[in-house]
């Protein structure tokens, strides 16, 4: 694993963004896994000025988010579709047919996750998967507990994640309770990790993720057995890494 440490947000971003454009540079096909949260808006944002200065061409890519909430519409303002469409896809020239994003309005979760399933396989797998870090070490919407061979599911949010993420809605009990999200398994699979984390709420989490047990009361410590992970962070949610892991 490759870890950098960066000094602030700002530039943990553009760390990140730069990742994310040379994967796109070298393949311009490729699919990009994209995540959601506060975490990635900053590499977006860097990612959609590179793109108006003729920097990086996104028409061949391809991309597949890792999650969506069981019961919104793309045009709920909370949905990731409208999330993505908001930060990155509506700045870019990303064919809107090569974005894909699990459909949180099919009723039928078991459905909804085989296409999704599919549609992964049809594109031969992620070449580079963007992930943040949920506070209970959740990645996409893998909650603590979650099985490391899972393909895309249906999850129950745990109490924790409702509480973090009632922070972008009117009130808690308006966060949908359940996800659609890609499995463990998938992004296992994935050619490239890139994880990014900032601010010093991350750093205990980070700390237990890789370098703690690899257990599935903290999905993300399952990273710890991907060939080629790259660990990008702010020099407060990597506070807790020993210096030695530089
Ligand atoms: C949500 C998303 C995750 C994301 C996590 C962390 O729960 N499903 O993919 O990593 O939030 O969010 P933030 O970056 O806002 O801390």
């Amino acid at each position: 694993m490759k870890i950098l440490k960066t000094p602030d947000y700002y530039h943990m971003s553009r760390v990140a963004a730069n990742i994310l454009s040379a994967q796109v540079i070298m393949k311009p096909d490729c699919v990009l896994g994209l995540a959601t949260g506060s975490t990635p808006i900053g590499a977006y944002e860097q990612l959609c000025r590179w793109y108006e200065k003729g920097d990086i061409d996104f028409s061949q890519v391809k991309s597949v988010n890792l999650d969506e909430y069981r019961g919104l519409s793309p045009d709920n303002s909370q949905s990731y579709r409208y999330f993505m469409e908001k930060h990155l896809f509506s700045h870019i020239n990303i064919k809107p047919e090569n974005t894909h994003i699990p459909n949180g309005l099919e009723p039928d979760s078991e459905k909804a996750c085989l296409q999704y399933n599919q549609i992964i396989h049809e594109l031969g797998g992620i070449d580079l998967q963007l992930l943040g870090l949920g506070h209970n070490g959740h990645i996409g919407f893998n909650e603590p507990g979650a099985a490391f061979e899972k393909e895309t599911h249906c999850v129950n949010l745990t109490a924790a994640t409702i509480a973090a993420n009632s922070r972008f809605f009117a009130s808690s009990g308006e966060v949908p309770t359940q996800a659609y999200t890609m499995g463990i398994k998938a992004i296992m699979q994935a050619r490239k990790i890139l994880m990014i984390v900032s601010g010093a709420d991350k750093a205990q989490i980070v700390k237990d993720a890789f370098f703690g047990p690899i257990t599935p009361k903290v999905p993300a410590s399952v990273l710890q057995l991907h060939n080629d992970v790259t660990l990008v962070g702010d020099e407060e949610a990597l506070a807790l890494i020993p210096d030695n892991a530089f």
